[in-house]
């Protein structure tokens, strides 16, 4: 077993929307649980930017699977690396909105306040996601 972690951005198709994200995380979160997988999805209704971490067999057969899911398109893996340790431990699949992608995250960690995970580097998108893991602290509130 390698702990490792995965981080990749896509772009949403037409048709889908922040409504229908709660159906998406219900399925995300049973099946990550049952295979030991953690991590965080923050979307803004343009973008999404999601971090997979577990065993490193069972990180890339999901990496493959959600790449042929049809609800994204023009993924882009940016990081895939073992680790000491998870820094998403506590949530089978923690959930941003983009409520919470504030002015102050997004320009500590991007150009300017637009989410625009394309223009961010690796090491940015995870700053980002690690600052609002930490800001958003309790489970209840970033579920
Ligand atoms: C942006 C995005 C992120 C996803 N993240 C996960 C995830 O973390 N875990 C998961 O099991 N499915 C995730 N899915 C859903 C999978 O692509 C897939 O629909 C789900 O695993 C059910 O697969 P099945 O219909 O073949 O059983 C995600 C889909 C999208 C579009």
């Amino acid at each position: 077993m390698y702990l490792v972690r995965l981080l990749y951005v896509s772009k949403v198709v037409k048709g889908f929307s922040t409504h229908d994200i709660d159906a998406l995380l219900h399925t995300a979160r049973q099946h990550n649980a049952q295979v030991g997988i953690t991590g965080i999805l923050a979307f803004n209704g343009e973008y999404f930017m999601q971090i997979l971490e577990g065993d490193r067999r069972a990180v890339n057969k999901l990496y493959h699977h959600i790449s042929t899911d049809p609800r994204h398109e023009q993924l882009l893996l940016l990081q895939m690396r073992e680790i000491d340790e998870r820094l998403f431990a506590e949530w089978s699949m923690a959930y941003v909105p983009i409520s919470k992608l504030t002015r102050d995250l997004l320009l500590r960690y991007g150009i300017n306040e637009d989410f625009h995970p394309l223009q961010m580097s690796s090491m940015n998108c995870l700053g980002l996601l690690k600052a609002l893991s930490e800001r958003f602290q309790a489970p209840k509130q970033l579920t």
